[in-house]
């Protein structure tokens, strides 16, 4: 790795210069029934952790701690061949199936009431999904009203009859997942796919008009059809839509570790596209409606990705994508969450993806819970930012990658909350070898003090986490640096990501 130029780094904040409010919703996650994710993960009745309804009290704990704003539900892929009416009613009575997506076998134990007794728990927004697959737009509707309608009708009243008599107000409803994917159990092209979801909208929104609907965009930067796929959905949609989703899994396949920690050119070359497809569809459709961006599956993921990783062969909660998280994958994760930030003018909502034990921050057995690399990040992010994101100048050294040329050493974002007189700043040193010295400079006020700097670090990008050595990464308090003359001065090791609290007024 070549490092140029000066070897201190400036990152200068101005509470003046605002991006946008930060949309709470941005700190969202993503449980599928696949693998282990519901059942061994959040939904374990034989483990000696699970409470009288089934749920596990350390899974909870953990979910609260990471503080997901909302949680995405019930796929993913699952999704295109779920029949939701199985997943309610008196458990004895529901149907074993096949999950043509992932191979398993489906017990059915968990569905919608249970999920959503599992958010008021967490205390997370529901954000359900319906099946635009094999799903018809009648499903699609029947389900908001089992979930929002008053009872008096047929759904509404089934849902009472199940124990559940107030309406549960979900405000959040994706138009399916990933419709643009060969892989989807019932694929369609952009214009059938916009066409189905304008009329589920339709449909859904005559039954509830306060829901917020998402559409399917596409499932990675990679599709052969974007953005032509968003473009022409978004078109078909527009005015019946308030989300548009966008999905990416990043990996470092050719262990390129230099180019990896630069990801974030990437994740913001899609938004940049994407906004620029809002944009464009907006001018051509005429209209005065706005849609915002929804990333709502997004992490690392590529060393779990066999077929036996993918395929369940036929067993119950089977291990699939069960991805061990490493240093380098938290520090990608950390830079993914600055550019939430640095975007979050368009992007209002991003659900990692998964939440438990599918490519998870949190990995279980019956009796243990293991909090992977990337819990870190996310939950110093999830837990500081707040308010506004600022928008930082940072002047770093550069260095060299093979994927995107010369790149900064440092990537920053940040946020202001006049509210709490709050403030929070967040920096990845790329560098593989080197420390950097790092003053931070106040444009206008200077906070009060710094109150406490929370740091993840190593020296081995591969390491990792593990039920046998779970400290190996983690995040650390270390001292706060005193401000003397709207400065401070921080030396950011090698392979780190550094949250920075300050309090201001
Ligand atoms: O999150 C795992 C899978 O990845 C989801 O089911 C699908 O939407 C995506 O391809």
């Amino acid at each position: 790795m070549a490092i140029s130029q000066s070897p201190t780094a400036h990152i200068f904040i101005d509470t003046n210069r605002v991006i946008s409010p930060i949309s709470p919703l941005l700190f969202s996650g993503f449980a599928e029934h696949m693998g282990r994710s519901i059942y061994e993960g959040i939904y374990d009745p034989a483990s000696p952790h699970a409470d009288e309804r089934g749920l596990r009290k350390d899974v909870m704990a953990a979910m609260r701690e990471l503080n997901f704003r909302a949680l995405r539900y019930p796929g993913g892929n699952f999704l295109s061949g779920y029949r939701w009416l199985d997943g309610v009613g008196p458990r004895d009575q529901r149907p074993r199936r096949r999950d043509l997506a992932w191979q398993s076998i489906e017990t059915n134990q968990f569905g919608t009431n249970e999920f959503m007794d599992f958010c008021k728990s967490i205390n997370t927004e529901p954000m359900l999904a319906a099946n635009m697959g094999t799903g018809t737009i009648q499903d699609a509707a029947n389900l908001v009203e089992y979930c929002n309608a008053p009872v008096g009708t047929q759904y509404a009243d089934l849902r009472a009859s199940h124990g559940y008599h107030e309406p549960y107000g979900v405000k959040y409803w994706c138009l399916g997942n990933e419709m643009d994917g060969p892989w989807q159990i019932g694929h369609l092209d952009a214009e059938d796919y916009g066409k189905k979801a304008r009329e589920a909208a339709k449909l859904m929104r005559w039954h509830d008009p306060s829901i917020n609907l998402v559409l399917c965009g596409s499932s990675s930067s990679g599709m052969p059809t974007y953005p032509e796929w968003d473009r022409v959905a978004l078109e078909l949609c527009w005015d019946q839509v308030d989300y548009h989703s966008l999905h990416y899994y990043a990996g470092n396949r050719e262990d390129d570790t230099g180019s990896f920690l630069a990801l974030s050119a990437e994740f913001e070359a899609f938004l940049d596209t994407l906004i620029g497809t809002l944009r464009y569809v907006k001018a051509k459709n005429r209209s005065k409606h706005d849609v915002y961006l929804s990333w709502d599956e997004w992490n690392v993921w590529y060393k779990a990705s066999g077929s036996s990783d993918m395929q369940g062969g036929w067993a119950e909660a089977p291990h699939l994508i069960e991805e061990v998280y490493n240093l380098e994958d938290a520090l990608v994760v950390a830079q993914w969450m600055n550019v939430f930030l640095r975007k979050s003018d368009m992007l209002k909502i991003a659900c990692l993806a998964q939440a438990v034990n599918v490519i998870a921050p949190i990995l279980t057995t019956r009796d243990g819970l293991l909090k992977q690399t990337i819990y870190y990040p996310f939950m110093l992010f999830s837990r500081l930012a707040s308010g506004a994101a600022l928008d930082v100048a940072v002047k770093a050294p550069m260095y060299s990658t093979a994927l995107f040329g010369d790149m900064p050493l440092l990537d920053v974002s940040a946020s202001y909350d006049e509210a709490s007189q709050t403030s929070a700043i967040f920096i990845v040193n790329r560098s593989q070898t080197d420390s950097l010295p790092v003053e931070l400079n106040w444009q206008d006020g200077a906070p009060q003090s710094i109150t406490s700097v929370y740091q993840l670090a190593g020296t081995d990008p591969k390491a990792a986490n593990s039920f046998e050595q779970p400290d190996i990464i983690k995040a650390v308090q270390i001292g706060a640096p005193a401000i003397v003359d709207k400065c401070a001065e921080l030396v950011l090791p090698p392979l780190s990501f550094t949250a920075i609290e300050a309090r201001m007024g």
